[in-house]
């Protein structure tokens, strides 16, 4: 069966005003501005103080809508890929239902979903297919909205320089002439990056982040691989017809070692980690809407968006601006 395509019709980000450069975390660590440049490339990174993961949400979806310049009656289901969340509930996709005030009577689904890192590529895999069967005719918000700084130990030098907070949202519409291919997977494995929320039977919840950077680090790098690979491979296309590959921004370094083991020159990759360190689900919308205003990609362009993170999980959707 040939499935249809997704449109991007509107775009938006939204990150906190406040900025937690690396000087500021050498007063709170022993680190320094030179270890954390040379190792991720990450130079500063923005920190909810106020707003929360649906506010974030709820300022880049209207700007997305903004600039889809499409009437709210067209949305058919607000789609949330987030690991922290407000609350278990209600879903940060019901309060962003919330804040846009749609008309009491108006059909529109709301959920989030928890991929971690990997959570836009799935969201925008699910979007597709409900733009395919259940609602042809409307459009769908595709958020990542994240406030990692809630979960990060700030006494810890190995997590506290990677995180930020944002949110970035796409408005995207059924579409027959652009393509759209997706690899997704997972890997069950609760030993290299964790985010303890409810603790196991007898087991006292750390309330932070712990993280083994290293294999995580090696993991990022074969997961490029990996999806890169297989979304060509659907596609039936060449590293030749992308003009940008856009992965989770987590380490300049996971990116950079990616590119040379596959070859590729490191300006097929966009980056924008300095500005805003490891935001999870939402890196790769923040980046996307950066992209678009920096007028990097023109219609018709074909672009390879990767994820990879906690979970287990990994993905990658090809798809055409
Ligand atoms: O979305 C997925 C989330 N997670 C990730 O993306 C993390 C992926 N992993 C990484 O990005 C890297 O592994 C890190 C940036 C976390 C660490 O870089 P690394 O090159 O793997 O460093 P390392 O863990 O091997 O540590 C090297 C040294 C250690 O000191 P010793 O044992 O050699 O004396 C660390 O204690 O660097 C030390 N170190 C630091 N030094 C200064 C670790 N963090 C810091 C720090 N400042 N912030």
């Amino acid at each position: 069966m040939e499935l249809s395509g997704l449109k991007i019709v509107g775009i938006g980000h939204a990150v906190p005003e406040k900025i937690l450069t690396n000087q500021a975390l050498e007063k709170m660590v022993d680190t320094s501005d030179e270890w954390i440049v040379t190792r991720t490339g990450i130079r500063e990174r923005r920190i909810a103080e106020k707003e929360n993961t649906s506010v974030l949400g709820f300022w880049a979806a209207q700007r997305a809508m903004e600039d889809a310049g499409i009437p709210k009656e067209r949305i058919g289901a607000i789609i949330v890929a987030t690991c922290t969340p407000d609350d278990y509930q209600p879903s940060t996709a019901c309060r962003i239902h919330q804040l846009l005030e749609f008309a009491n009577g108006q059909p529109v689904m709301a959920f989030d979903i928890n991929v971690a890192c990997t959570g836009f590529p799935y969201a925008l895999t699910v979007a597709n297919g409900l733009l395919a069967t259940a609602m042809p005719d409307r459009c769908i918000l595709v958020i990542g909205a994240e406030t990692m700084s809630k979960f990060v130990d700030y006494t810890d030098r190995n997590t506290c320089i990677l995180f930020g907070d944002g949110a970035g949202a796409v408005v995207v519409e059924r579409s027959m002439e652009q393509e759209f291919h997706s690899y997704l997977s997972a890997k069950g494995d609760d030993t290299m990056f964790r985010i303890p929320g409810a603790p196991f039977a007898g087991e006292h919840a750390p309330s932070l982040i712990s993280m083994d950077g290293k294999s995580v680090f090696k993991f990022a790098v074969e997961s490029i691989q990996t999806c890169v690979g297989h979304v060509l491979e659907q596609a039936g296309l060449e590293m030749k017809d992308i003009s940008y590959i856009v992965t989770h921004q987590a380490n300049r370094r996971i990116i950079t070692t990616a590119a040379k083991k596959m070859d590729l020159p490191l300006e097929k990759f966009f980056m924008n980690i300095e500005k805003y360190g490891n935001t999870s689900a939402a890196s790769i919308p923040i980046a996307l809407d950066e992209m678009k205003r920096q007028n990097l990609s023109r219609p018709g362009d074909r672009l390879i968006l990767v994820g990879f993170g906690s979970g287990l999980t990994l993905g990658a959707v090809l798809l055409q601006w």
